[in-house]
């Protein structure tokens, strides 16, 4: 007898933990390309992409049938045996990443792979015990991860004490700055900032690592300084790091794999971290995890020192090696440049003098007058200010009350949205990569009515 999405929901409470929240009520019948259905048939333009992970949409038929076939060939080994996925993904990996990144761990999730990270560097670095996280952060719910997590309390206070060791220092939001002088004292000052932060807190010598998101994901979708061509925060995180022979982690679990227009988010500053963390878009859906090295400090690690019954599967590996496939083939980066156009051009059009913060698309300089031009929606257009880039893009609204209004009416009519922020008041825009502009264009109309 099939049953209604009622009948799941109350077998849902009956028997799942309540810990994790789910965004919406809806029982899922099927998903394709851009969008879900539910169980009773109602369609839903996906806007979220499983939270920014579906870069080639739901159940892309290529991935599909590589997952398949190579469900056929062998699902799971372990470590038991080495396996043709595991180093060809390993080895186009090492292609495309930034600089000398060319030694992978595979993991399961992000969670995971940030772990990893702080274990190579605390092996690394032996007796610097301390690592520095940014204000506002996501980096997963494991117990290591939760401990360099801020982005909320929930995720942390019933779990404290956590890993000792772990130091937090501002996230440089230019963006949510009200004044243009209080923007301009932070872009000057960010460096006494740091420094002083550094000075009294915790002292460079102690520190094995540094930890942020290019751009922060759930903490709100903000761009670090730098991305238009003004202070360059992640340059300045670099010079500090080799001055003080600390490592440089990014974190690139949501703004990775081509999310925001480029491979790594890092591109768009010019830098290259000692450790890059990867998941979610990596293999399209695929529960996978990675952190990437050089091969110098990756051998750091001495066998046996970390580990995964599951990390790096046979099928998760296939399937990622056929999106990069794929994204290379179909020229996919490039497309979401334009799509991102699209969305900030909508915006603007729809809320003339909202405040745009223009996606970047090839990472030169803007403007020389770092924040003129990119003003601030509190100030001329309350209703919203659009920030992020390529297709991770941060609506903001003057209040948690509007973004909610916002995703409720937009769901209603069939658009399904996600909040970030630390406020509540973000909407976040991560459709797939290869969303038509006609679907993309639709979803924005129905958010827009409802603004
Ligand atoms: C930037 C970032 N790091 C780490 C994680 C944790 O990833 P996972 O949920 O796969 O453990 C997330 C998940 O949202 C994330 O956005």
């Amino acid at each position: 007898m099939s049953q209604s999405s009622q009948d799941y929901l109350k077998r849902d409470k009956e028997y799942l933990s309540p810990a994790l929240s789910r965004a919406t009520e809806i029982v899922l019948g099927k998903a394709e390309g851009s969008f879900i259905y539910d169980i009773e048939g109602k369609k839903y333009l996906d806007l979220t992409s499983g939270i920014a992970v579906n870069q080639l949409g739901h159940s892309h038929p290529e991935v599909v049938e590589v997952i398949a076939k190579q469900a056929a060939n062998c699902i799971h080994t372990s470590c038991v045996v080495h396996y043709p996925a595991n180093i060809d993904l390993a080895e186009k990996l090492a292609s495309i990443m930034p600089g000398n990144l060319s030694s992978t761990f595979f993991a399961n999730s992000g969670a995971e792979a940030i772990d990893g990270a702080i274990k190579l560097a605390k092996l690394a670095k032996p007796g610097r015990t301390n690592i520095v996280v940014h204000r506002g952060s996501f980096h997963g719910r494991t117990l290591g991860a939760v401990s360099l997590t801020t982005s909320k309390n929930s995720y942390r206070k019933y779990f404290e004490p956590l890993l000792p060791g772990i130091h937090v220092t501002e996230y440089p939001n230019i963006y949510e700055i009200g004044t243009a002088k209080g923007r301009e004292f932070l872009v000057k000052h960010l460096d006494d900032i740091f420094n002083n932060y550094l000075d009294n807190v915790v002292a460079p010598e102690t520190i094995a690592a540094i930890v942020i998101e290019p751009i922060l994901g759930e903490g709100g979708y903000i761009p670090a300084p730098g991305i238009d061509g003004t202070y360059n925060y992640l340059k300045k995180l670099r010079e500090f790091c080799d001055k003080h022979e600390i490592l440089l982690i990014f974190d690139e679990v949501q703004c990775g794999m081509g999310r925001t227009g480029k491979w790594f988010a890092s591109e768009y500053y010019g830098i290259v971290p000692d450790i890059q963390v990867m998941a979610k878009g990596l293999s399209g859906g695929m529960p996978l995890g990675a952190f990437a090295a050089s091969k110098e400090l990756m051998h750091k690690m001495p066998p046996a020192s970390h580990g995964s019954t599951f990390g790096g599967n046979h099928v998760a590996c296939a399937a990622a090696l056929k999106l990069i496939e794929i994204v290379e083939r179909d020229k996919i980066l490039d497309a979401v440049n334009s799509k991102s156009k699209l969305v900030f051009e909508f915006f603007e059009n729809k809320f003339p003098n909202s405040n745009t913060h223009k996606p970047v698309a090839d990472g030169s300089p803007r403007s020389n007058e770092p924040l003129r031009g990119h003003g601030f929606s509190a100030y001329h257009n309350p209703q919203l200010q659009i920030r992020g880039v390529g297709l991770m893009i941060a609506l903001v609204f003057p209040s948690n009350e509007i973004a909610t209004k916002v995703k409720k009416q937009s769901l209603e009519k069939g658009v399904l949205l996600l909040g970030c922020g630390i406020h509540g008041n973000i909407i976040r825009l991560a459709p797939d990569l290869t969303i038509t502009e006609k679907d993309l264009l639709h979803g924005l109309e129905i958010i827009a009515a409802n603004i």
